[in-house]
C-alpha cells in the first residue's frame, strides 16, 4: 500500500487528528488530504506538526458538498471517513445537525466514492450502534450483536453503517467498518467524561457523574484505535466489520473519575451525582476476538498507562483545552444547568 493518497473526512477531531498524525509518521510516502467543516470539534492546532509537510493538504468544507467532495475523491486511493457529530448530549439537546452530517453527509461521501472508483471506503463507527448490555452480565458486543440505538447520535451512526453496507450490497463498494469503544487520550474536546473530569479538577471544580455512575464503558487509548485502523486498511477483508475494544474487565463511570482524582492526587468528594442523561445506556463492553484473531490486532496501552499519559497531557496543553471551554460555555451551561 505504498504511494496512496488518503481522504480523511473530519481528520481535525479528536480522533482524527490522532489518525494522521500516526499515518503520516509511520507511512511518509502516502498523501493525506484532510477534508474537515471545522465545527467546534474541529481544531487545526492538533495538526501544526505536519501542516507545513507536502504531503499533507487541508481543505476546510463540509462532507454534505458533493461537489467539494467529487473534486477532492478524484484524486484519491481511499477514504477514511471519521467526520460526524460525535457527542451524545449535543444529540439529545440538538439532533438535527447529527442527521446532516451523520446521515447525509455519509451518503454524499459513498455515491461519491462510486462515482470516483475509490479503491477502499473505511468508515469510522462506533459500539454504541448495538445498544445497551445488562449491567453486570458478562455479555458483550460482537460483530454479529443485532443493531438497537437508542440515542440520536447511535440512531445517526447505525443508518450510516446501513448505507455503507447498502453500497457494498448493491453497488459491490469495497468498504470495510469499525465499530469502535470509547476513545481517550491527546486532543479530546473537554466536553466528554474523561477530559471533561480533568478540566474541571484543574479549575477546582467538583466533577458531574450522571446518576448513580455505575454505567460502564469499554475504554480504548486512542493510539490503538488508530493501529486498529491500519491493520484494517492494510489487510481488512472487503466488506466486513471489525469490533475494536480496549478492556477485559468493566470499569464504572465512578471508577474512572476516581481514578482520575488519585492521579491528580484530589479528593474523592470532588465527584458529585447529577440527574442522569435522558436514554443512559448503562453498559458497553466489546469482544474484539475478531480483529485479533483474522488481523493480529490487540490494544497495548493498559487503563492505567493510559489515564497516566492522558492526565500528563492535560496538565501540559492547558493553553490547548481552556480556550474550548471559554468558547463553548453555553453548551456546558445548557447542559449541566439545573442538573445539580
Ligand atoms: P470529534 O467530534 O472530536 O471530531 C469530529 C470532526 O468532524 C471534527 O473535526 C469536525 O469539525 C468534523 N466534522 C463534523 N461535521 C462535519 C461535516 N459536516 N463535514 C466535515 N467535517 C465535519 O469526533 P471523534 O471523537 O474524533 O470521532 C471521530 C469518529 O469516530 C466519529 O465518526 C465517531 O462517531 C467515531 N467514534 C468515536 C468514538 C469516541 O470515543 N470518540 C468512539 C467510537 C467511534
Ligand atoms: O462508545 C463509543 C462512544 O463513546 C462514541 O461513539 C462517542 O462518540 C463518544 O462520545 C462516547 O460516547 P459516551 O456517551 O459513552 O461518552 P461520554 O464521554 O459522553 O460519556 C461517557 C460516560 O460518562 C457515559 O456513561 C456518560 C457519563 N458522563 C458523561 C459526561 C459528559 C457523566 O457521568 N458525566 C458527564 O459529564
Amino acid at each position: 500500500m505504498a504511494n496512496q493518497t488518503i481522504l480523511v473526512t473530519g481528520g481535525a477531531g479528536f480522533i482524527g487528528s490522532n489518525f494522521i498524525l500516526y499515518w503520516m509518521n509511520n507511512h511518509p510516502e502516502d498523501k493525506i488530504i484532510n477534508l474537515d467543516a471545522l465545527t467546534y470539534a474541529g481544531n487545526t492546532k492538533n495538526l501544526a506538526s505536519v501542516s507545513d509537510l507536502p504531503n499533507y493538504i487541508f481543505v476546510e468544507g463540509n462532507i454534505t458538498d458533493r461537489e467539494l467532495v467529487d473534486r477532492l475523491m478524484a484524486s484519491c486511493d481511499i477514504v477514511v471517513h471519521f467526520a460526524a457529530e460525535s457527542h451524545v448530549d449535543r444529540s439529545i439537546l440538538n439532533p438535527d445537525t447529527f442527521i446532516q452530517t451523520n446521515i447525509i453527509g455519509t451518503h454524499v461521501l459513498l455515491e461519491s466514492a462510486l462515482h470516483n472508483d475509490i479503491k477502499h471506503f473505511h468508515h469510522i463507527s462506533t459500539d454504541e450502534v448495538f445498544g445497551s448490555l445488562k449491567l453486570g452480565s458478562d455479555t458483550q458486543f460482537s460483530e454479529h450483536t443485532p443493531y438497537d440505538p437508542r440515542s440520536p447520535y447511535s440512531a445517526s451512526k447505525a443508518s450510516s453503517d446501513h448505507l455503507v453496507r447498502a453500497y457494498g450490497e448493491t453497488y459491490g463498494l469495497n468498504y470495510t467498518i469499525t465499530n469502535c469503544s470509547n476513545n481517550y487520550g491527546e486532543y479530546q474536546f473537554p466536553e466528554k467524561l474523561i477530559p471533561l473530569a480533568i478540566s474541571h479538577i484543574l479549575a477546582d471544580k467538583p466533577v458531574p457523574v450522571y446518576g448513580d455512575g455505575l454505567q460502564v464503558r469499554d475504554w480504548l487509548y486512542v493510539q490503538d484505535h488508530c493501529t486498529a485502523i491500519e491493520k484494517v486498511l492494510q489487510s481488512g477483508k472487503s466488506q466486513e466489520t471489525y469490533v475494536v475494544g480496549g478492556l477485559t474487565e468493566d470499569i464504572p463511570n465512578i471508577e474512572v473519575v476516581k481514578t482520575i482524582l488519585r492521579i491528580m492526587k484530589k479528593p474523592e468528594d470532588m465527584l458529585i451525582h447529577v440527574t442522569d442523561r435522558a436514554g443512559h445506556d448503562v453498559r458497553y463492553s466489546v469482544n474484539w476476538s475478531k480483529i485479533e484473531s483474522d488481523l493480529g490486532w490487540k490494544p497495548s496501552v493498559s487503563f492505567e498507562e493510559g489515564m497516566q499519559k492522558t492526565v500528563a497531557w492535560y496538565l501540559a496543553n492547558e493553553a490547548w483545552w481552556k480556550p474550548l471551554v471559554s468558547a463553548n460555555a453555553a453548551y456546558f451551561k445548557k447542559n449541566y444547568q439545573g442538573r445539580e
